[in-house]
C-alpha cells in the first residue's frame, strides 16, 4: 500500500502531514512522491487565500481522471476540508475521505471505514505525538491550535476553531524525545503561540493556573531542556508580552528571531482588520525588542489592498517598514474569503491596484533584506547545516537568525552545527567561510561593498 501526501499552506499543515504519515506507516503504508505511484492520495489543504484553493481544485481535477483509470482513494484534510466551500469541492470531485484539522488522529479509522466526514472540533483529537525521528536535525512541536482573534480577513478561526493548548507535560515529553534523538533545533508551533495557556484561565498577569504556565514560562522550560536552538511561530502583537522578550534575553538557547505579523502600518486599516492594536503600540513592542535583543532578526506578514486601503494608508505601511527595518516579510495580496466579516461588509478593490502595491512593497523588502544581510559580513555566526547546497562542494544551512547560508563542504563535511564567518551577502542569503580563511576574503569583500554603498 503506497500513499502520497501533498501539503499546501503553513507549517502547521506540514506538522499535520507528519502526524498523518506516521499514523499511516503504523498500518503498513509506505510513501511515494508522485501521485501516479500511489494507491492513496491525501491533499492537506489550505484555505487562507484563494490561490492555494485553486491549486487543490486543479489537483483534484487530475485525480478524478486518474480515479477513472484505476483503484485510487483520495482524501482531503486541512483547513479547506473544514469549510462548506471544501465540502462542495470534495463532493464535486468525488473525494473519498474528508477530515478537518481538528480530527487528524481519525485518519486510520476513516480509511478503515472507507468514508468518513468530520466537521466537528474535538479538542482531544487535536494533538498527536509522533514517534522519535530518525536522522533529523530540526523538528516542530505543536503547543496549541486555533485562534481567538477575529481579524476580519481571516478564515482560520472558522477552520481551526478557538484556542486549545496542549498540556505542558505532553510538550516537554515530546521535547525530551527529540533531544534524545539528537534534534538540534525545535520550533514551537501554533496560530498564536503567545496566548498559550490562556484557554486555562491564565492571563498575562496571573501566575501559573491549572498547571499551565504562561508562554514565556513554557519558552524558558523548553529553552533549558538541552536542545541548542529553540524557535517559535506565530506571534500576535497583542499577546507578545514583555516577559517573552525578557525570557528571550535571558535564555541562550532561544533564537533571536521574531516573526511579528503587522499586516498594515495604517491605524485606519488596522481597525478595519480588527487587529486590536495601533501602529504606535506595535512600534513600542519593537522598541523593547530592539533595546533588549539588539541583534534579533525581525520578520513580518503584510497584506496589501485590504478593502478601503488608500494610497495614503499604503504609504504608512511603507513608512512602518522603514521604521522597523524588517529582515524579511511575507507579503500577500488581500484575498476575499467567503464567510469572513471583511467579505461580508467591505468591497474588494481592483486587482491592478493591489498588484502595483505588492510590487512596490517587494522593492522595499529587497532593499532592506540586502542592507541587513550585508551588515552580517565579517561577523561570526552559528550555522545549522542540513545538507548539500545546489552548488557543487557547498553545504546549506541556516543561522540562529534564520538566514539561509551557504558554506564550503570543507568547513561542514556533514549535517550539524558549525561556526562560520560571513563573507558575502545577497538579498536572499549569506555565504560563509571558516574563520581562518575568511579574514582575507572579508577584507576584500568589504572593499567591494564600500564601492557599492
Ligand atoms: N488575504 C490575504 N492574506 C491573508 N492572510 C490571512 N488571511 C488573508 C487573506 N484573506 C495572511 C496574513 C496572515 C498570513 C498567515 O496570511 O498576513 O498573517
Ligand atoms: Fe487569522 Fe488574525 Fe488569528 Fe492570525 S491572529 S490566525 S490572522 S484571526
Amino acid at each position: 500500500m503506497r500513499a502520497c501526501v501533498l501539503t499546501y499552506g503553513c507549517q502547521m499543515n506540514e506538522y499535520d502531514t507528519h502526524a498523518i504519515q506516521s499514523q499511516l506507516a503504523g498500518i503498513g503504508y509506505s510513501f511515494v512522491d508522485h501521485v501516479k505511484d500511489a494507491d492513496l492520495v491525501i491533499l492537506n489543504t489550505c484555505a487562507v487565500r484563494g490561490k492555494p484553493v485553486d491549486k487543490v481544485r486543479s489537483m483534484l481535477g487530475d485525480l478524478r481522471k486518474e480515479k477513472k483509470k484505476r483503484n485510487l482513494t483520495v482524501g482531503m484534510m486541512g483547513c479547506l476540508a473544514q469549510l462548506p466551500e471544501g465540502q462542495e469541492i470534495g463532493a464535486k470531485y468525488g473525494v473519498d475521505i474528508m477530515l478537518g484539522p481538528g480530527a487528524i488522529t481519525e485518519i486510520v479509522p476513516a480509511i478503515q471505514r472507507g468514508k468518513f466526514q468530520s466537521y466537528e472540533f474535538k479538542a482531544e483529537l487535536n494533538f498527536y505525538t509522533p514517534p522519535p525521528p530518525k536522522d533529523q536535525l530540526t523538528a516542530h512541536v505543536t503547543i496549541m491550535r486555533g485562534c481567538n482573534h477575529k481579524c476580519t480577513y481571516c478564515i482560520v478561526p472558522t477552520t481551526r476553531g478557538p484556542e486549545v493548548s496542549r498540556t505542558p507535560a505532553d510538550i516537554m515529553a515530546e521535547v525530551e524525545t527529540l533531544r534524545a534523538a539528537g534534534v538540534l533545533e525545535v520550533s514551537l508551533l501554533g496560530q498564536n503561540v503567545n496566548s498559550y495557556g490562556m484557554d486555562h484561565g491564565r492571563s498575562e498577569h496571573r501566575p501559573v493556573l491549572d498547571g499551565f504556565p504562561s508562554f514565556a514560562e513554557l519558552l524558558r522550560m523548553v529553552g533549558n531542556a538541552g536542545i541548542p536552538r529553540v524557535r517559535f511561530i506565530t506571534s500576535h502583537p497583542m499577546n507578545f508580552s514583555e516577559d517573552i522578550v525578557y525570557t528571550m534575553a535571558e535564555t541562550p538557547a532561544i533564537c533571536r528571531y521574531i516573526h511579528l505579523p503587522v499586516q498594515s502600518g495604517s491605524n485606519r486599516v488596522l481597525k478595519r482588520m480588527a487587529r486590536e492594536y495601533t501602529r504606535e503600540f506595535y512600534l513600542e513592542r519593537v522598541r523593547l525588542i530592539r533595546e533588549l535583543l539588539p541583534d534579533a532578526t525581525m520578520t513580518t506578514d503584510i497584506i496589501v489592498g485590504f478593502p478601503g486601503e488608500t494610497e495614503a494608508d499604503f504609504q504608512e505601511t511603507l513608512s512602518l517598514y522603514e521604521e522597523v527595518g524588517y529582515d524579511m516579510a511575507y507579503m500577500f495580496i488581500y484575498s476575499e474569503r467567503e464567510g469572513t466579516p471583511a467579505a461580508k461588509h467591505f468591497d474588494d478593490m481592483p486587482h491592478e491596484v493591489k498588484v502595483d502595491r505588492l510590487m512596490r512593497l517587494i522593492e522595499k523588502q529587497k532593499e532592506w533584506s540586502w542592507k541587513l544581510n550585508r551588515s552580517w559580513v565579517g561577523r561570526e555566526v552559528e550555522v545549522l547545516v542540513k545538507g548539500k547546497a545546489s552548488e557543487e562542494g557547498f553545504m546549506q544551512g541556516h543561522t540562529r537568525g534564520n538566514h539561509t547560508i551557504v558554506v564550503p563542504q570543507s568547513l561542514a563535511p556533514k549535517p550539524g552545527l558549525y561556526r562560520a564567518t560571513v563573507t558575502h551577502a545577497t538579498p536572499h542569503m549569506l555565504y560563509g567561510e571558516s574563520a581562518e580563511v575568511s579574514a582575507r576574503s572579508v577584507a576584500a569583500r568589504l572593499e567591494v561593498l564600500g564601492a557599492e554603498a
